[in-house]
């Protein structure tokens, strides 16, 4: 996904434009512009490379204007170039156009475009955008007209900010798959594709659907449809503060988020889970009373770290609530045949709750008549509004490329749901007053956890030159070795597997030799037997064996090279507590690689295309 901003104030605007741009640059960061309009004309600035080209541009030539788009941008259609970047500008230089999405008959625009002799720039699909609605403007010069127009013309997804050089105090915004939130402030209005650009500027909001399009002007906000019926829009409260945006002393979002890990626990079991309750509360499941105890199976998805998550999700449903659970990757579920029987419940795992495959996957399953459900970080996000009920991870806002306490906070999620639904099973009271007072616990458990950077440091930089690690683990902590796997490769570009540990032997054995990292994690529980039968195979083969294991743990301490110890939980709780030294570890491991953790080459925030 790209980042779009777009501004409409009293306040110089190309400033606020860069302001937000900066706080939208985790979600594309190869190239970025801005557009103003004075004067009766566009001016634009556009550079490759990270936000600081831009700026120099900006120093260099100021473009003037109270009213300004801007873009920050990860290449799908064209390389990374000045001429790529957006803003695009329509033949007539009349109209600039910020894009997120794909249009997919963009070839078929471009030449009936190219025909009526329209030249064009660039090689991307947006450019075809912004040139039909310059087209339609210069025979008709209705704005909202020509971009309605255009928009009824193109095929795929959209999430747009538009300027026009004949009207300084006119903005156009529109969606179609690509999100856009607009924010109203004291004598401004800012649309951008994520809260993060609106944090400390507006204090109400409003999400836009598909297909709606808004002119933003001096007489507010107005929505109409593509095909011209009007909209009532509903303001609401912008949740995230400023200072949950910015740094804090952090070097970096993702230490940041690593090291908030204990509060966002605290917060996603806010009013959720009570030590001494032997139930759970979720108000997000309370419209679905009914129907919670008739659930016989689940089918669980999500991409990525979400799709980890799903999986340890597996483990907790199928073991404290007895239901029969699927995991699919969204990107496949969404080409499947997927069966879903009555009783069926869909939950959909995500951040951002806006990653196209698995909003497909959600429709696709609805279509077929699953129940569905959000688990979700994303405050009104696409899959938050779609899912018919679910349960917001309240993490707060995660800007870091690499997914971390986002990930906590779905298995704490996941633990509530499984505890809620296997109470209205067979689950005693008994033993879900003891998850529960467990799951209390954990942030405690966690912060003492993150004790360990200094360990993970120390050892990432030992490690710095291995270029094949493994990451083992049994059971739930099977998924924990994948995603530590996952962290590894994203921010340090090493390569990493996560296997289950009894794999190893029907093939990956043959990989270990002299040294080779192999991460364990290896808390006693039922399978910790087999698990140190599985470090043995891997030291008579030489491989380095780094365990995290339960605190007190002499029996691994004499085996492993070294031990990263972790507090003791009960054992379906384990990944929340396993998964802190692995993140720290890969943290660091970017780093003495000298890489740039927040924004890893070739990845973006969110997937939304
Ligand atoms: C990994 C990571 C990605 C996301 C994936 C899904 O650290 O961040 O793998 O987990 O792109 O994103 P969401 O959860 O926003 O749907």
């Amino acid at each position: 996904m790209c980042g779009i901003i777009g501004y409409l104030g009293t306040q110089p605007a190309a400033e606020i434009v860069l302001g937000g741009l900066k706080r939208l640059e985790h979600l594309g960061y190869d190239s970025a512009g801005l557009a103003t309009v004075a004067d009766g004309q566009l001016h634009v600035r556009r550079a490759v490379g990270r936000l600081d080209g831009l700026a120099e541009a900006l120093a260099a030539e100021p473009a003037p204007g109270t009213l300004g788009i801007g873009h920050t941008r990860w290449a799908t259609h064209g390389r990374p170039s000045q001429e790529n970047a957006h803003p695009h500008v329509d033949a007539a230089g009349r109209i600039a156009l910020v894009h997120n999405g794909v249009i997919e008959n963009h070839a078929a625009i471009r030449s009936f475009l190219e025909g009526q002799g329209v030249r064009f720039r660039s090689e991307t699909d947006t450019e075809s955008l912004a040139q039909l609605i310059g087209f339609f403007y210069s025979q008709t010069g209705d704005l909202l007209g020509s971009v309605r127009g255009a928009l009824r013309e193109a095929r795929g997804t959209f999430g747009i900010a538009v300027a026009c050089a004949d009207a300084a105090d006119t903005l156009i915004a529109a969606r179609r798959g690509s999100p856009l939130i607009i924010g109203t402030g004291r004598d401004e209005l800012i649309v951008a594709s994520d809260a993060a650009a609106l944090v400390g500027r507006v204090s109400q909001v409003t999400h836009l659907e598909d297909n709606e399009v808004v002119l933003l002007g001096p007489g507010g906000l107005r929505a109409v449809t593509v095909d011209a019926k009007p909209i009532e829009k509903q303001l609401e409260p912008l949740e995230a503060s400023l200072e949950e945006a910015s740094l804090g002393g952090y070097a970096h979002h993702m230490q940041k988020e690593i090291f908030e890990q204990p509060d966002a626990l605290r917060n996603a079991m806010r009013g959720r889970v009570r030590p001494g309750a032997d139930r759970v509360t979720l108000g997000g499941l309370k419209s679905f009373e009914r129907e919670l105890p008739r659930f016989r199976r689940a089918l669980l998805f999500g991409c990525g770290t979400s799709w980890h998550a799903a999986l340890i999700g597996e483990y907790l449903l199928e073991e404290l609530a007895g239901i029969s659970t699927e995991v699919e990757y969204a990107s496949e579920l969404r080409y499947r045949n997927p069966l879903i029987q009555e009783g069926t419940v869909a939950i959909a795992l995500s951040q951002s709750g806006e990653t196209a495959d698995t909003i497909a996957a959600l429709r696709e399953v609805q279509s077929r008549g699953a129940v569905t459900l959000g688990i979700v970080n994303g405050v009104g996000s696409t899959i938050a509004r779609e899912t018919d009920a679910g349960v917001y991870l309240h993490a707060g806002p995660e800007i870091g490329v690499a997914s971390t306490k986002a990930f906590t906070a779905q298995i704490a999620v996941l633990a509530m749901i499984a505890l809620d639904l296997g109470r209205r099973r067979h689950l005693s009271p008994e033993r879900t007053a003891e998850l529960i007072d467990e799951l209390a616990a954990i942030p405690e458990k966690v912060t003492k956890a993150l004790e360990l950077d200094g360990q993970a440091k120390r050892l990432a930089q030992r490690l710095v030159d291995r270029q094949n690690w493994l990451y083992l683990g049994r059971g739930v902590n099977f998924p924990t070795a994948l995603e530590g796997a996952l962290k590894l490769k994203e921010v340090s570009y090493v390569h990493a597997e996560g296997l289950p540990a009894a794999e190893m032997k029907h093939g990956p054995l043959a990989m270990i030799d002299a040294g080779m990292p192999v991460i364990v994690i290896a808390p006693q529980d039922r399978t910790y037997e087999k698990v140190l039968a599985n470090i043995r195979e891997v030291k008579s083969r030489e491989g380095r064996v780094i365990a995290v294991a339960s605190e007190g743990d002499e029996r691994i301490a004499e085996l492993a090279d070294e031990v990263l110890f972790v507090p003791r939980t009960s054992p379906l709780l384990a990944p929340l507590v396993a998964t802190i030294p692995l993140q720290l570890l890969s943290y660091h491991a970017a780093l003495a690689r000298g890489h740039d953790v927040d924004k890893p080459r070739n990845l973006a925030k969110s997937v939304t295309e």
